[in-house]
């Protein structure tokens, strides 16, 4: 993103402001969906990550198919063009309401993640007079070796079922008058940064759905989850394309079609977070501060997962970098960008750029201190707009008495 261009849009749409890149986007999209390679596969775009409906249908038009994780998502999923049979909706806990939606919409798989919600989905659909279809969540107990706030596959984590209950349990799934079993399930974190882990997550299914056939059970696909880590610190990541060759790898031999649901990977790097100085101080032999004016409101990944995100002026001062810590306006201590950060010299009302916040940034925006939501903006090319304006203070308080 040009220099240029973000000071302008600081300028005419204010801070803290998301900016989002379409081309890098699509390009990130491309780059999965080559390295498929011609093999049988769909890409479900993560909703969470970010489900502003702009970025969301970006993605539907690149040929992308969704994937949900509360009934809000399936509704976003569907005002942006998915149709029902391009979603797959996940969820630990799935309320009554989600289940009969996601049954009543006939979604291309409603990933299952307990015996409890077997029974509840199949009463759903019998009393629909249809046969949900649904995919078994596993859980292999594979170390991600992620964040333990963002890691799923292990059997400490509450999602989907042991790996060794899952024979027993598609058996019940396929002699359930309302369900049709279509697919197995895994998901083991977020921000995996090594292949290996998530090819092992892959053969684990894999081998399920062959012993599966085995008893007759024949499945559509394997949805391999999403996962893929970006490079937040300049540090090596897991390739894209290699990751994808891994997955083709592990599921050629079974001739199932794969699917993935990648968030991170395909918004991450493509956005940017706008924030203005607002305040310097110095306390002597201590700590120097930058305050800015977003903080956890805006972006929550640093207070709650000590996550690290470069942060730079967006035109650089001469003068030689501080040690600083860049904190937000938030009255918290966990509320801060960066601690102990060499920074070059800054003034107030200099714009700061927070890089790789295209995925869980704006998505996990919140109003605490009733701080309105901040506007997100799309480049694409030469052009750029507003996807979503800033909350006024009135729209905050319009639930309210
Ligand atoms: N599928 C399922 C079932 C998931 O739970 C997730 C993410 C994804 C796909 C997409 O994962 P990705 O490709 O984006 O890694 N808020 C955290 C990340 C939480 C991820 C939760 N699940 C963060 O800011 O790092």
């Amino acid at each position: 993103m040009r220099t240029a261009r973000l000071a302008e849009i600081a300028k005419t749409v204010g801070t803290p402001c998301y900016v989002y890149d379409a081309v890098q986007i699509r390009d990130a999209y491309a780059t999965l969906d080559r390295a498929f390679d011609g093999y049988p596969h769909a890409i479900h775009y993560a909703l969470k990550a970010n489900s502003s409906l702009a970025i969301v249908r970006l993605l539907q038009s690149c040929g992308a198919h969704g994937d949900a994780n509360s009934l809000g998502e399936v509704e976003v999923a569907l005002r942006c063009g998915f149709r029902p049979d391009q979603i797959v909706f996940t969820g630990v806990g799935k309320s009554a309401a989600e289940i009969d939606r996601a049954v009543s919409l006939g979604l291309l798989a409603i990933n299952v993640e307990s015996p409890g919600e077997l029974d509840r989905i199949d009463q759903r659909a019998i009393a629909h007079n249809l046969r949900a279809r649904v995919a078994l969540r596993v859980n292999p107990d594979i170390d991600a070796r992620s964040h333990p706030h963002i890691s799923t596959g292990l059997k400490s984590n509450k999602f989907g079922v042991p790996i060794g209950e899952a024979l027993g349990l598609f058996r019940e799934m396929a002699s359930r008058r309302g369900l049709l079993p279509v697919g197995a399930h895994v998901h083991i974190g977020s921000q995996i940064t090594t292949l290996d882990p998530l090819q092992k997550a892959a053969e684990s299914v894999v081998a399920l759905a062959q012993a599966l056939r085995g008893e007759g059970i024949a499945l559509q696909h394997l949805d391999m989850g999403g996962g893929l880590g970006i490079s937040y610190d300049g540090s090596p990541v897991a390739d894209p394309a290699a990751y994808v060759r891994a997955l083709v790898a592990a599921t050629r031999g079974s001739g199932l079609k794969v699917a993935i649901e990648p968030g991170r990977v395909l918004v991450g790097p493509a956005g940017v977070l706008l924030t203005k100085v607002v305040d310097v101080k110095h306390f002597d032999g201590a700590k120097s501060f930058v305050v800015v004016d977003a903080g956890m409101t805006e972006l929550m990944r640093p207070a709650l997962y000590n996550a690290y995100h470069r942060i730079d002026p967006l035109l650089r001062r001469p003068g030689a970098e501080t040690v600083v810590d860049i904190v937000g306006p938030i009255c918290e201590s966990t509320d801060a960008y960066a601690r102990d950060r060499a920074f070059p010299p800054v003034e107030v009302d200099d714009v700061i750029v927070v890089r790789d916040v295209g995925a869980y940034g704006a998505a996990m925006g919140h109003t605490y201190l009733r701080r309105p939501l901040p506007p997100e903006v799309l480049i694409d090319g030469d052009q750029w707009r507003v996807i979503r304006r800033r909350q006024t203070l009135d729209e905050l308080l319009s639930l309210e008495e």
